[in-house]
């Protein structure tokens, strides 16, 4: 298998940039996920490695090979998009293998191949059907069949699960995932959805406006971001951002006091030493213990999921918190709570250029 490198990449249409300058190394069997807001340029980048896209500047290399100006058909890579793309007068066989079919491959051989990974999919059953006989989840199954009867060296994803129902996701991400861990191809995968970059990805790459914001282990971006856009994307519900400052040697952050403006009661904050005059607070909703005896905050919304309740609270000076908690019944909306935190989980950035101050 080979990795993918890609060297101070980008792309311009036009007069308008899109991509910045993207330097990443992707190693070879290793599952990457991009990820961030629509129009932040993963679809871009991903076309640009596919081939699909011309790179304006930089390089693309794929294992040792520098692909920046190889035709899409050359690179040995196989994408799946979003729209399954299936022949509808083509049953499921003839689907999966036409595109060796198409290569001249001789007939035993494509046989061969669309058998075994018709098994690896648990499309056996299926394979006389035609498309429109088929579930949403099954049609992208055949859509990744085709891709995977080739044998590529890469497998470039966008957004493959974005027209399946909720639970088919789920159903389909476990797939996937055990796909890479059964042929240990190097995968990369564009999502905009926080959790299944989460649950999927060896290493994230979170993209923002065509810049690599960070490049991580999900646990790393979970537990160490970088900046205040890591870490409000990363995690869920998000993390809170509360406004903090100094102020005659006493810090103050009335989204967590209820809005005394006059330090915190019980807890102190100690901001890093680089930390100016003013920052933002980060800190988790599931950092926060709901304090049903405390005071301070008013429960607006109780959001019960069974395992997991999420309480959006508001103080006087209408600072929002999201609070998570587990369990059903501590509180309702009009409860008056206080909050309680471990200084610990408190990430601290800075307000203006919202990078993380350690
Ligand atoms: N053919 C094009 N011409 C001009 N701008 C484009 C073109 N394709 C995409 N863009 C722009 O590039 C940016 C990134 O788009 P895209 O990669 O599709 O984002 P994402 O997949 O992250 O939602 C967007 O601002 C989009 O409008
Ligand atoms: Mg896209």
């Amino acid at each position: 298998m080979s990795g993918v490198t890609l060297t101070n990449a980008t792309k311009r249409y036009g007069s308008i940039q899109v991509i910045h300058g993207v330097n990443l190394e992707i190693e070879p069997s290793e599952f990457c996920v991009f990820v961030g807001p629509s129009g932040c340029g993963k679809s871009t980048l991903l076309r640009m490695i596919a081939g699909l896209e011309d790179t304006s500047g930089g390089t693309i290399h794929i294992g040792a090979r520098d692909v920046t100006n190889v035709d899409a058909a050359a690179r040995g890579i196989a994408m799946v998009f979003q729209s399954y793309a299936l022949y509808p007068h083509m049953s499921v066989e003839e689907n999966m293998g036409f595109g060796l079919r198409m290569n001249g491959v001789a007939k035993a051989e494509v046989k061969a191949k669309v058998d075994a990974v018709a098994k690896i999919l648990k499309l056996e059953d299926y394979m006389t059907r035609k498309p429109k006989a088929l579930s949403g989840g099954q049609r992208q199954r055949v859509a990744i069949g085709r891709a995977l009867v080739r044998g590529p060296e890469v497998f470039l994803f966008d957004e493959p699960l974005s027209n399946l129902d909720a639970e088919l996701r789920v159903d389909m991400r476990v797939e996937i995932a055990r796909l890479h861990q059964e042929i240990g191809a190097t995968m990369i995968y564009v999502t905009h959805d926080q959790v299944e970059a989460m649950t999927l990805a060896d290493k994230i790459v979170v993209l923002r406006d065509g810049v690599i914001e960070q490049v991580g282990a999900p646990m790393v971006l979970y537990n160490d971001p970088d900046s205040k856009f890591v870490g409000g994307f990363i995690g869920s519900p998000s993390m809170n951002f509360i406004d903090g400052y100094k102020k005659g040697g006493k810090v103050i952050a009335p989204g967590l006091d209820g809005g005394l403006d006059g330090g915190l009661d019980g807890q102190k904050i100690t901001p890093p030493a680089s930390a100016g005059a003013k920052f933002t607070i980060g800190l988790r909703p599931e950092h926060i213990t709901l304090d049903t005896k405390g005071a301070g905050l008013k429960v607006d919304i109780v959001e019960k999921l069974g395992g997991t309740t999420f309480v959006y609270a508001v103080n006087r000076d209408k600072n929002r918190l999201i609070i998570e908690y587990n369990g059903q019944d501590a509180v309702k909306s009009g409860d008056e709570v206080g909050i309680k935190f471990d200084h610990a989980n408190l990430y601290f950035f800075d307000p203006e250029s919202e990078r993380r101050l350690r």
